[in-house]
């Protein structure tokens, strides 16, 4: 019944009979509330002939289509992404209307923005193709937009504690706290929110226009690839119609989904296939991100516990209620959750998320660059137009093995995986700039560090390879990656030189990942049984090969 509330009040004249409860009432505090649309056994039928399609009716007017645009070749400057609509952007307790952004601090609960220049130590570089070179390739690997939490999240426990307080007597929150009194969780779980939807519609209008012009190089229909989770589909979906328009993208390319489930490959979500990737090793991400939390947690604890009776609030809980203003804001368009917290308080918890994916799911774990490995050799076959014959990763053997399934030549790939896995496919791909400030502290923040999840993992994240030929021909000669519009050193790459441009000459990027590749032991890395070692020095997703006898 509750779920109708906010129906009811934008429907007034619908005049349905529904017990209305005590707004503001602390025994509505937390509980859960939800809605589905729509109504129950109102389906369409389609086709419908009271409703013929627009083929049907047939009157289309004139339809010319113009040229494609190719705006990373031939802009002067480069479009970026620098606002979230229409997400509300909340002010911190401390500093009203500063320029601090809190949109930009919740790590992978962040949306997506264009970074600076400089975010990965290239500030002279832009996406725009260098003068004198021209674009010949793209691959794009994506993450999905922006969803509900995943099930069993911090913010549904917090609400639920709250809940549960409200059945005795002393439950009451005031003054920053008392919007909880009334507070419902109104959040679903694990998929997108209409503005993660946005995101990826925009991402792949974005990708039309940046790179539209790569689209007469191809002979055949593109074969894109998601994964099977809802999200994921969703994602994808929402990439091609916002890349071909809606009335012609489920004509206009193949999507492969690959199966997301124990038991199956696919590079885009390998952790299924990889032991250590469950267990206490993937857990080291929590345990060390937990140790940063009991620190930075003590004084808001303290400030906040003065606004609430009847709870005891934890550690936990304030991350569970910084998470919630993340989660309430790209679900609901605000929370207000989001300006109990100061600037420094926003600062600690974007922390408390780099070191979550440092140790979890980035350089510091010793089965990460294992679950990236499988997305690098299939993108050394599509670069080097060889299939790949040896199985011994997470990359799919029937799925990679077929033109059908897995064509090569593709002038633009499009990938959709998940935030993890991007940051997997970083470290395995040695982009040491990236991990140079050396193993995060868990007691203080490392301030001078180019890993911050929200550069690299935010929902709608996308990194573009760009493969070039400079002087401009048909005739690839360079690679440079992109990371949401921050052109990455490749200079962790052997044979890599520095340059300004973030450009690697193409055979020596291709023979360095392979060596890389190489270096990296997946049956070991994900299946063998080993504790990490401590202190965790891993810079490089890999368990330290000098130590593997001493485990076995
Ligand atoms: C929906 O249809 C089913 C089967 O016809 C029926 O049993 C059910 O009561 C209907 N529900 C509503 C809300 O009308
Ligand atoms: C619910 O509240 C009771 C006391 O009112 C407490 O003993 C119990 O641990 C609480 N459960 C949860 C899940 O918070
Ligand atoms: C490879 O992918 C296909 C299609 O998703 C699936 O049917 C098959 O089971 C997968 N193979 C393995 C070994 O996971
Ligand atoms: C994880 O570590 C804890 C304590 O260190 C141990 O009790 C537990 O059995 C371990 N679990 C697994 C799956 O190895
Ligand atoms: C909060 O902690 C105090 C002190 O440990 C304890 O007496 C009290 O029962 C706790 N309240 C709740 C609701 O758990
Ligand atoms: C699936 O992955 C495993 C490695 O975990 C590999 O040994 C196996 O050959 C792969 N199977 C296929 C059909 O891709
Ligand atoms: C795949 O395509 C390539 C190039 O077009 C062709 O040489 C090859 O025979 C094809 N393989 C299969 C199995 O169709
Ligand atoms: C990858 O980076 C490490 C430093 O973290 C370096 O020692 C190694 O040689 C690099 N591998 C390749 C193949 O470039
Ligand atoms: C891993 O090693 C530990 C200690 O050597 C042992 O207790 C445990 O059973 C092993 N686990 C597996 C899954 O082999």
């Amino acid at each position: 019944m509750l779920d109708k509330l906010c129906l009811l009040s934008v429907l007034p004249l619908l005049a349905i009979a529904s017990p209305s409860p005590p707004r503001g009432a602390s025994n509505f505090a937390g509980s859960t509330t939800s809605f589905a649309f729509p109504p129950p056994n109102v389906t369409a039928t389609i086709p419908d002939p009271n409703f013929p399609d627009a083929t049907a009716v047939n009157f289309f007017g004139p339809t010319p289509t113009g040229d494609e645009a190719a705006a990373i070749a031939t802009a002067p400057v480069l479009a970026q992404v620098d606002s979230a609509f229409p997400l509300s952007r909340p002010d911190t307790s401390d500093k009203k209307g500063s320029k601090f952004n809190v949109l930009r601090q919740w790590g992978n609960l962040s949306p997506m923005f264009s970074n600076d220049a400089d975010a990965f130590g290239l500030p002279d570089a832009s996406p725009l193709i260098p003068e004198g070179c021209g674009i010949t390739q793209v691959h794009l690997l994506h993450r999905h937009g922006a969803r509900y939490p995943t099930s069993g999240s911090a913010p549904s426990q917090f609400a639920a504690k709250l809940h549960n307080a409200t059945a005795g007597a002393g439950f009451s929150a005031s003054g920053p706290l008392e919007f909880l009194n009334a507070w419902t969780y109104k959040l679903g779980a694990e998929i997108l929110t209409p503005f993660g939807r946005e995101q990826l519609y925009n991402l792949g209008v974005g990708f039309r226009v940046r790179y539209g012009e790569l689209l007469k190089g191809f002979d055949d229909l593109p074969v894109w690839r998601t994964t099977s989770e809802e999200r994921m589909v969703d994602s994808a979906l929402q990439f091609a119609a916002g890349f071909f328009g809606v009335q012609s993208y489920q004509t206009s390319y193949h999507e492969l989904i690959e199966i997301e489930a124990q038991g199956f490959n696919t590079t885009l979500a390998p952790y299924d296939q990889c032991a250590n990737a469950n267990n206490n090793v993937s857990a080291l991400g929590s345990i060390m991100s937990s140790k940063w939390a009991a620190i930075y947690t003590v004084p808001t604890v303290k400030r906040l516990s003065k606004s609430i009776k009847g709870v005891n609030l934890t550690a936990t809980d304030i991350i569970a209620m910084q998470q919630a203003c993340a989660y309430e804001t790209v679900a609901l368009g605000f929370s207000s959750f989001c300006n109990l917290f100061t600037e420094e308080e926003w600062e600690q918890f974007e922390y408390f998320n780099d070191l979550s994916f440092w140790y979890g799911n980035g350089p510091g774990n010793p089965a990460v660059a294992a679950q990236g490995v499988g997305w690098a050799q299939e993108l050394i076959s599509r670069l080097t137009q060889t299939r790949i014959t040896n199985f011994d990763t997470s990359v799919n053997g029937t799925i990679v093995s077929s033109n059908t399934t897995f064509p090569l030549n593709q002038p633009i790939f499009v990938d959709a995986t998940h935030d993890t896995i991007i940051s997997a496919i970083v470290t395995a791909m040695n982009f040491t700039s990236l991990s140079k400030s050396g193993p995060l502290p868990t007691d203080h923040i490392q301030k001078d560090r180019q890993w911050i999840v929200t550069h690299i993992s935010p929902f709608g994240s996308n990194m573009v390879g760009q493969v070039l030929s400079c002087p401009a021909s048909d005739k690839p000669t360079h690679i440079r990656f992109v990371l949401n519009d921050a052109v990455v050193p490749l200079t962790g790459i052997k044979g890599c030189k520095a340059d300004k441009n973030g450009l690697c000459e193409l055979s020596s990027f291709i023979s360095g990942l392979q060596q890389r590749i190489g270096e990296i032991d997946y049956q070991f890395d994900c299946f063998a049984n080993y504790t990490v070692p401590t202190p965790d020095n891993i810079v490089d997703g890999r368990f330290p090969p000098a130590l593997r006898n001493a485990t076995a």
